[in-house]
């Protein structure tokens, strides 16, 4: 039997933890903020080594998201959900848990709208969407479709930024740039730079995506667990969370870190300690905004068109050059001015939702 129940959290607006023993189903859902419109953030299916994670992971993630929804004005909150997936996670169980997490979705009534995220697809998006209207990104016309062609093309325009800032130019012909994690977004942001000129590392933890990708573009590859101390120019994260971290500040040679993954500082500090070190960070939730930017364009009220969504994914470009030149001109890490630029509009409620979402029926 499927049981919702609510988590108190200080600073969030609804936590639920949703479990059903018999299949072997758990998951939370956080919604962080709705202050300028309905929640939206992607549905994560993964391996957490125990529930505690699994909870921490959903509560950082919806933040980030509100503060992504914030710098972009997309008229959004920030919410997000995970499922506990384990060893010998078929795919007829990953079906049997999505329509049970379709229930607890359609609970919230279009307070929070599920979109993808790591281990879920467009296609699973449509699992959701017969039993819940609360979904976006589905693969069916109308929609916006897998949202990361859109967050790669977002990074390599921030990556622009980020070398017109370092450098005085945007060229990357010659530039030694490493890329970690080959998934959705990494590995379109490797063609990207391909045909870019860049010179590219790869490294990925599944050696077959890892070979591919290697071949397709000419790159040198190096082991998943020596990424930290890669010799390049730019490092681009686009695999899991976490990787600016104690352990590795002290090892990085690059000169830049701007790349797609969530929340890549481990905690606020090291921003601060990237300033020192004279690396510039391209703030995560603004560089990887491409995707929510797209997802978002769904609600517009002329409808959906992908030629909108790539002009406002374009001016991620301009967003970070704002950041860069407020940083130096402050003294203050990029992290800390694009989290203050996010705070501030949230406050005054820029960007806040005009006209209200019309969810429409489950297609069942
Ligand atoms: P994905 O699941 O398609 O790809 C992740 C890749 O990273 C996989 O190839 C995996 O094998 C690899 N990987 C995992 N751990 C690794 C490690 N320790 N070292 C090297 N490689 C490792 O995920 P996707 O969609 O490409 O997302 C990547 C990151 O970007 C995530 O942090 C996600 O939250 C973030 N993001 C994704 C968006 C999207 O549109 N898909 C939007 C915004 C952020």
């Amino acid at each position: 039997m499927l049981t919702i129940k609510k988590i108190p959290t200080p600073g969030y607006h609804t936590v639920l933890e949703a479990t059903d023993p018999e299949h072997n189903f758990h998951c939370f859902v956080a919604i962080h903020d709705c202050t300028l419109g309905p929640s939206l953030g992607g549905l994560r299916i993964y391996p957490y080594e125990n529930k505690e994670d699994a909870l921490k992971d959903a509560l950082r993630l919806a933040k980030a998201m509100t503060y992504k929804s914030a710098i972009c004005e997309d008229g959004l909150g920030g919410g997000k959900s995970v499922i506990i997936s384990h060893k010998d996670y078929s795919e007829a169980t990953k079906e049997l848990h999505l329509q049970i997490f379709a229930r607890v979705l359609d609970s919230l009534k279009g307070q929070y709208i599920a979109a993808e995220d790591i281990g879920t697809s467009p296609e699973d998006m449509e699992v959701l969407r017969k039993i819940t209207p609360y979904v976006a990104a589905l693969c069916s016309e109308h929609s916006s479709g897998d949202p990361s062609r859109f967050t790669a093309w977002g990074v390599l325009r921030g990556i622009h930024a980020s070398a017109q800032h370092m450098w005085d130019s945007s060229d990357l012909r010659g530039k030694k740039i490493f890329i970690q994690g080959l998934g959705h977004v990494g590995a379109k942001l490797a063609q990207f730079l391909f045909w870019e000129g860049a010179d590219l590392i790869l490294t990925d933890t599944n050696p077959t995506r890892l070979h591919r990708e290697a071949m397709l573009t000419g790159a040198k590859t190096v082991a998943p667990e020596d990424f930290a101390s890669v010799d390049c120019d730019i490092f681009a994260p686009c695999a899991m969370g976490g990787v600016i971290n104690e352990e590795t500040i002290d090892k990085f040679q690059c000169k830049i870190i701007a790349g797609g993954a969530n929340n890549q500082l481990a905690n606020g500090e090291l921003g601060n300690e990237l300033k020192k070190r004279g690396i510039l960070y391209a703030p995560d939730f603004i560089i990887n905004s491409g995707g929510i930017i797209n997802a978002a364009a769904e609600f517009n009220p002329g409808g959906y068109h992908p030629v909108e969504s790539r002009e406002r994914v374009n001016k991620i470009y301009d967003t970070l050059l704002e950041v860069f030149a407020m940083s130096e001109s402050e003294g203050k890490a990029t992290s800390v001015v694009a989290d203050t630029l996010a705070e501030y509009k949230l406050k005054h409620e820029i960007g806040k939702r005009v006209h209200p979402i019309h969810f429409g029926v489950a297609l069942q």
